[in-house]
């Protein structure tokens, strides 16, 4: 038996969909993005949306329609991809990483205040794993101090916290529909805001800097969705809060059978975790990681190496202790929505038998 990590679900109707706009002749960007944009924006309870090619290029242009550049500071977690200090970094600015709470996985306020400085022009939280960073309190601490706010919300398509959406909150949000994501485009990227002149600004950098054609008004690239993509996001959308329902069955299964031994989740009141990833904290990784291994369990480190400490970053990277701790003991386990039943027991078998004596 081989259980996947992580798999698209692609069925029927998305191979319809994609069908449909081949054989209309329009495959670049056109009616079917609009169509997305507008359902994916009433989704996320934002005024607008924008979508592009990639989970980066939604960071990217989405920091650089809120003028994000040389000179200024953003303050992120270095416990996520690197996708999310790289989007800062490659537009000039300086990624100031903070440490994350060793529960949640996500910045919080007390990670974040020590590090503003006059530089500081936003603080941008990763939802890790589908866990939503604690906005009310971020938000208090961004207006105190005269920040913006941005979200990576790349993994956390319908999360909410106190009733916040993420996505809905920050001056934008960037999202990925990467195939491994809990929707996905193939690949793909949404920005979100409420901001008139961010949606402006991020239309125009997405499109060469234009609205009409030939004319550039910003420096932009082409950062464009196909309706090919467009297409398949329409379907998945519809798809998406039966699925994250699945996939929160799966992670209660987890909760209440999982030995706790395993660390699994803490999950605090008022939150809606999407579990992009379900992650567990094992006393000793390596052997837990045999013996899934050894009955063909699908499993995930992520991530095994911070960002602060990769080469681009590490000869300015300060000590983030938590962070560090967790590169080195966390581990994913399959929560997909499509993850059988006798599947998700052997899981728990498995990995219980693994931490008893
Ligand atoms: C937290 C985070 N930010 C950004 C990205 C970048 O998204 P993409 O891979 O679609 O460019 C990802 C996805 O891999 C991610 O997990």
């Amino acid at each position: 038996m081989s259980i996947p990590i992580s798999r698209p679900i692609i069925g029927l109707e998305e191979e319809e969909a994609v069908l449909n706009v081949l054989r209309s002749g329009m495959i670049a960007g056109g009616a079917k993005v609009v169509e997305f944009e507008e359902a994916f924006a009433e989704f996320v309870n934002a005024d607008h949306a924008v979508a592009v090619n990639s989970g980066t290029s939604a960071l990217v242009v989405g920091l650089a329609a809120c003028g994000v550049g040389p000179g200024d500071e953003v303050i992120v977690p270095s416990f996520t991809f690197a996708a999310t200090a790289n989007a800062v970094a490659f537009l000039g600015a300086k990624p100031v990483f903070a440490d994350v709470d060793p529960e949640t996985y996500v910045i919080t306020p007390e990670t974040v205040l020590p590090l503003i400085s006059e530089q500081t022009k936003g603080i941008m939280p990763v939802h890790l794993f589908g866990y939503p960073a604690p906005l009310p309190e971020l938000i208090e601490l961004a207006e105190e101090k005269g920040l913006e706010l941005y979200e990576d919300a790349a993994q956390s398509h319908g999360a909410t916290v106190e009733n916040l959406v993420t996505g809905a909150v920050g001056k934008f949000a960037a999202f990925s529909f990467y195939p491994t994501k809990n929707m996905t485009t193939g690949e793909g990227g949404m920005i979100t805001t409420s901001d008139p002149e961010v949606y402006r600004v991020a239309r125009l950098i997405r499109n060469q800097g234009m609205e009409q054609r030939y004319v550039h008004e910003v420096i932009g690239l082409n950062e464009r969705m196909t309706d090919i993509s467009a297409s398949i996001g329409l379907v998945q959308l519809n798809r998406l809060g039966e699925w994250t329902e699945r996939r929160r069955k799966n992670a209660d299964f987890y909760q209440n059978n999982l030995d706790p031994a395993l660390n699994p989740p803490k999950v605090s009141e008022g939150i809606y975790h999407v579990y992009h990833q379900y992650t567990i904290c094992p006393p000793d990784r390596e052997r837990t990681i045999a013996a899934l291994e050894e009955n063909g369990i699908g499993y995930g480190i992520y991530y095994p190496i911070p960002t602060h400490v990769q080469k681009p970053y590490a000869d300015s990277a300060p000590s983030l202790p938590v962070t560090e701790e967790l590169a080195e003991k966390v581990l994913s386990i399959p929560v997909r929505p499509d993850l059988e039943e006798e599947e998700r027991s052997l899981i728990v078998e498995v990995l219980n038998e693994s931490v008893s004596a």
